[in-house]
Order: structure tokens, then sequence, then C-alpha cells
């Protein structure tokens, strides 16, 4: 898709917020990618353009049958003034399987990524510099025929906004408490688990609400059919320390293939540690917590990051992992990962893409 994208300049740029007052997606910035398909043209028309509401006939398949895919990626500024992106091919690629399980038509993966780099490129003032802090990227796609039919939309927008944020859980390494959610599911083999779509983390509202309510941070999902495998935590999928060897639920169909899952498995394995993906029963976690073997628990994911775990609640029994505190493991991951991702320390896995200002220029 040779296509270029064209500029449109906003008449007003805001006021950048507080950098101490970030949190996570409560800004957005000057400006967003834009780009249509309809059957007969395909992808078309993309451009940047001002920040703000679109205008979506009510009867939009988006409103109605939730046709949806986002991703979310991360863009740093590192000490030396460039601007990284963490591998951003990878969510594209986990776009396309999105698209596909979602009946979308595919984006032309390459082509996105530029997009990204352009945007980037243009909202730069917007990186903030602070640790822990980013530039986060939500593509999406909707669907947006007007019909009550339900069918495939015939009509798309591929939309790109940006956020500066700052860490998913107020304080980025203060472990977590999680609930082991027991009554509702996620999601099921041959549905939409392992999809970036809308509507699992719609179906996840309710139980995340109860969690809270009863002071937990997230919910740990089960699977679907037997409520015993663990699958995934609300914003992140999950790694349980068991004496010198890591495990996480293997994917299986019902589980987000996370693109910083597969960075932390990665690098584990460089580390010479043995990391195991496979089936975990819930009770089989609890019996090696009782018998001291479970060292650590962290969540991984683009907006977590790594995020230490430090209780773990399953009806009637609790376990404190690492005495509620961060895990030797867990900080080593997390201080490795976003010491690769702003530059700070050496991308011996490839990993990182510059965004180059300059190049990504573009004119009205
Ligand atoms: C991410 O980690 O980028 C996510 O999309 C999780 C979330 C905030 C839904």
């Amino acid at each position: 898709m040779g296509q270029s994208i064209t500029f449109h300049k906003a008449d007003q740029l805001k006021k950048k917020p507080d950098a101490g007052q970030l949190g996570f997606g409560k800004y957005f910035t000057d400006y967003m990618f834009e780009m249509d398909y309809t059957l007969e043209k395909g992808w078309h028309d993309p451009k940047i353009v001002p920040y703000g509401p679109i205008s979506l006939d009510p009867a939009a398949t988006i409103f109605h049958y939730g046709q949806e895919v986002f991703e979310g990626l991360k863009a740093y500024r590192a000490e030396d003034g460039r601007i990284l992106l963490f591998r951003p091919n990878k969510n594209m690629e986990r776009m396309n399987q999105s698209c596909a399980r979602l009946n979308i038509p595919k984006i032309d993966e390459k082509f996105v990524v530029k997009a990204i780099k352009k945007l980037v490129a243009v909202e730069q003032d917007w990186i903030p510099n602070q640790p822990g802090q980013s530039l986060y990227i939500r593509p999406f796609i909707i669907g947006t025929d007007a019909a009550l039919g339900v069918h495939p939309s015939s009509m798309y927008k591929l939309l790109i906004i940006l956020s500066p944020v700052g860490s998913y859980f107020g304080n980025s390494m203060s472990p977590v408490k999680i609930y082991v959610e027991d009554e509702y599911v996620r999601a099921v083999k041959g549905g939409v688990g392992f999809a970036k779509t809308s509507g699992n983390y719609a179906a996840s509202l309710k139980a995340q609400t109860k969690s809270e309510e009863l002071g937990f941070d997230q919910v740990l999902w089960l699977d679907g059919v037997e409520h015993k495998y663990i699958e995934e935590v609300g914003s992140m999928n999950i790694f349980f320390k068991i004496d010198d060897e890591v495990w996480t639920p293997a994917l299986n169909g019902s589980i987000l293939p996370g693109v910083t899952r597969n960075s932390v498995i990665a690098l584990l394995k460089h580390w010479g540690i043995t990391v195991k993906e496979k089936r975990i029963s819930v009770k089989k976690l609890f019996k090696k917590a009782e018998k001291q073997q479970l060292k650590e628990v962290f969540g991984t994911g683009t907006a977590a990051v790594i995020s230490p775990v430090g209780f773990l609640k399953w009806e009637d029994h609790v376990i404190k992992v690492a005495n509620g505190e961060t895990g030797k493991l867990s900080k080593k991951l997390y201080d490795t990962l976003t010491g690769i991702q702003t530059g700070k320390q050496k991308d011996e896995l490839g990993w990182t893409e510059e965004v180059k200002v300059e190049k990504e220029k573009v004119t009205e």
C-alpha cells in the first residue's frame, strides 16, 4: 500500500498535562491517525488529523454487534533523545490475527507501523521522559456500516490515538492483589479469547468491579469449562516462579498472546532460566504455595509492564507471595525490559525500532 499520509493541521494545540499527574489513558495528544475501508477501495485515505470526536451513523455495526479490534504499544524517549518503539511488528501481526477472527479485513502491517511512526513523530513533544512514563499508542478498527442485520460490516475505520501515560497501577512496582474469579468466565476455546477485541473487556467488567469491591486490584481468570485452570489476569498475562523454574499458562486459544509475555519468555530463556508454558491448575498452584515452592508471581502487559503480585485469593484460600513484596526476578525483568525499551540497556534481541523524526515528516 504505497499511499501517502496527508496531514491536516490543528488550529490550536492543547496544554500538556503535568508529568506527575499522568496516570493511565486520561490525556490525549493533539492529533490522531485515521484511515477508512470500503469494499470498493480497500483501505484508503490515510491521514493525520486533529484529535477529536468522530461522526458515525447510530446504526453503525460497532454500536450493536461490537465488531472491533485494538492494540496497545508504547513509544519511549531515550536519555539520548531518540524515540523508540518496542516490537511494533508484533502488535501489528497480532492485530491481523484479531482481524481474522472478527471477520475484519486485514491491514497492511508495515503500512500501519509507518503510520504509527509518522503520528509519533508529529507528537514527539508529548512523549514523557520520567522513569516509568511513555506515550501509549492505541490503534483500533471499528465496523462502520449503517445496518442492523447481523453481518460483517462492509466499511471500517482504523484510528490511532496517543496518550502520555505513567504506571497502569498507581505505583509500578508495588505488588497488586489478585482475586481468582470462580463464577464468571472470560473466554472459551473457539471463542474470541485470543483476540484483542473490546467484547472480551466488556465481559470482564462485572468481575473486575466485584474484585474491587472485595479490595482487590484485578481478577485472575480460570478456564471457561472446568473453572480449574489458570488463564490470564484482567489486563495482563500471568507468570509464577516455582522454585527455580518459571511457569505460565500455555496459549490455548482462549488466552491473549501478549507481546510482553512473549518478550519475557525470551528474556528468561536467554538468561538460562527454565520456562514452562503449560496447563496450570489453580489447585496445584495453591499446593505449591503451601509447600513454600511459589516464590514469585508477576503479570506482564504493555500497560502493566511487569507487575508483581503480592496476594492471591481463591475461594477461602489466601496466598501472600514473596512476603507481599516485589521479588528479585520480577524486579530484574522490569529493569531489563524498561531498560531495553528506553535505550538504557543493550537491545541484544533486536526489539526496539527508532522513530526518525526527519524521515517521518508529513506535509499538509
Ligand atoms: C495493553 O496492555 O496494552 C492493554 O491493552 C491492556 C489494557 C489496558 C486493556
